[in-house]
């Protein structure tokens, strides 16, 4: 691998117990609703110090609050309070405990650009009682994480503008809820900081990370996370094995595929009793088409084609971390899909792990060529759950735009705690099918199956073609094409990778086992 150059953002989160005037901070963050009829308590306090310079602010509609904005408001120089910045959280009613996360990350991104040295958070308060605190501690440090995040690492001319950490910290003046906001903060900042992970691994390029170094990147976090560990296939053993299916897409790249697995089971005799849940992540690391090789117009991004694998392998850290009191399996099949003279072709015929054997009709459908051996390894490991996260196809961003991800299942139960994790993480999924109708059209004359449906549906064919790799388990896909990447930088956060995913899954795992 290159040599690394510089280190992401260092976040520093905690939690303090300080009434307000005796707060001495850089910069405090509060939040402010576009419709509120009058300033609540807190920011009332605040604007008193600041010689009513809020009321003034907003008496001249300068700042209407509506989510994403932000303004700094600045007091006297005998402040402890050195800056206000105001967060505008939009219409109350609307607001939800993910408006409460983006406020956080607005303030985080802030704080990054403004070089500000101590970033206090006081965001909950507007909030009075509508959520629980430990919810509101969770959001707002996943927002941290979130807004502060760039990726600059091989940037070594000039100034990247930025200081090497961000320490921030949640500010209240009751002990009471202080300790509330502390258990959330601590869970949100290992969430947020597996997804910044996440996000590292998907922006780095092609030409950094391959199979062998994702698999050494996984083997690196097994390492140094308790209850973790790691096996990875080489080429060889995937031979042995007969996975024909990450062997096929692996074949046109000199960069060689490799099959991870992970596995996470709580400490103590208890582990018996869970469940076991297996997560699935394609991992190409760089999706050219292969020999149906892709149009040259944002090939570039096909570097986030690793995002569903990074993914599994960021919240598997977490659930580790959490201690969480389920099973875990982490199953990401790496390859990197190339054009070349070792290529699989058009018309190959592949036999996969399950047995079944698959015609290729486009070396670009190639997630699925992946995932189905992933998926029968996981069913062959008496998975109850198996659950995969792949950026599979442009039919689902036709679809559904880049704002849900498709959910897909065989199991309704699983379907809707899915949807109940995307609803709490902020990560929103739309149920789309993927029954017999949809599985008759990946058909093959002359092997089981084929890799490509007709035109249409083309998210809900991929879909019905999984669905027969996991015999009868229970199982969901979640098609994050799309999602994988913010096209634009906002106030919320940089572009590039987003790390969509980490919250839904490690929700649902949460949920699953019942922490908060
Ligand atoms: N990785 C792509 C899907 C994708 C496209 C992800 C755009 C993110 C943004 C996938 O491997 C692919 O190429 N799918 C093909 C399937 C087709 C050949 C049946 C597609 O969607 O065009
Ligand atoms: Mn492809
Ligand atoms: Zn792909």
């Amino acid at each position: 691998m290159a040599e690394k150059m510089k280190e992401i953002i260092d976040v520093e989160l905690k939690t303090r117990k300080v009434a307000l005037e005796k707060c001495r901070t850089e910069m405090l963050a509060v939040g402010l609703f576009s419709d509120a009829k009058k300033l609540d308590k807190l920011n009332s306090e605040l604007d008193r110090k600041f010689d009513g310079a809020i009321e003034r602010m907003i008496g001249l509609e300068d700042f209407k609050a509506k989510c994403g904005s932000s303004a700094v408001v600045y007091g006297g120089a005998e402040q402890g309070i050195k800056r206000v910045l105001l967060v505008g959280l939009g219409e109350k009613k609307k607001a939800t405990l993910d408006t409460l996360r983006k406020a956080a990350a607005v303030a985080a991104n802030k704080a990054v650009a403004m070089k500000i040295k101590t970033l206090s958070i006081a965001l909950h308060n507007a909030f009075g009682g509508r959520f629980d605190l430990g919810g509101m501690g969770k959001v707002m440090a996943e927002g941290v994480y979130f807004g502060s995040y760039c990726y600059d690492e091989f940037v070594t001319e000039g100034e990247n503008g930025r200081l090497d950490t961000l320490p921030a910290e949640l500010v209240d003046s009751d002990s009471a809820k202080i300790r509330k906001l502390s258990r959330g903060f601590a869970n949100g900042s290992v969430i947020g900081e597996a997804q910044s992970y996440a996000r590292t691994l998907a922006n780095r390029p092609g030409n950094i990370i391959n199979p062998a170094e994702l698999a050494a990147a996984a083997k690196k976090t097994a390492r140094t996370t308790e209850g973790l560990s790691c096996t990875v296939y080489d080429k060889k053993q995937l031979a042995a094995k007969g996975m024909g299916g990450v062997l096929a897409v692996g074949a046109g790249s000199k960069n060689e595929p490799r099959f991870i697995v992970l596995k996470y089971s709580p400490a103590g005799k208890k582990a018996e009793r869970f469940a076991t849940i297996g997560l699935v992540g394609k991992a190409i690391t760089f999706d050219s088409g292969g020999i149906s090789i892709k149009s040259a117009a944002k090939m570039d991004q096909m570097k986030l084609d690793k995002t569903g694998g990074v993914v599994v392998l960021s919240t598997m850290r977490a659930a580790a971390e959490l201690k969480l009191g389920v099973n875990l399996y982490g199953i990401i099949p790496a390859a990197e899909n190339m054009p070349g003279g070792q290529s699989y072709r058009p018309g190959d015929i592949i036999k996969t792990f399950s047995g079944k054997t698959v015609e290729v009709r486009n070396t670009d459908a190639e997630g699925r060529m992946v995932l189905c051996d992933g998926l029968s390894y996981a069913a062959e490991k008496n998975c109850d759950v198996i659950i995969d996260i792949a950026t599979l196809t442009g039919s689902c961003m036709v679809a559904l735009g880049k704002h849900k991800a498709g959910l897909m299942g065989n199991d309704d139960k699983l379907i809707k705690e899915l949807q109940r994790a995307a609803h709490q993480s902020g990560e929103k999924v739309w149920y789309m099918p993927s029954g017999d109708e949809y599985a008759e059209e990946m058909k093959s004359k002359i092997a089981d199956l084929k890799n490509t449906g007709s035109r249409w549906g083309g998210a809900c064919t991929a879909a019905a073609f999984l669905r027969q790799f996991v015999g009868d388990k229970k199982w969901a896909h979640l098609d994050i094409a799309g999602m994988d990447h913010l096209e634009k930088t906002t106030a919320s956060s940089a572009e590039g990778a987003s790390g969509f995913g980490v919250r839904l899954l490690i929700t649902y795992l949460m949920n699953l086992a019942k922490k908060k």
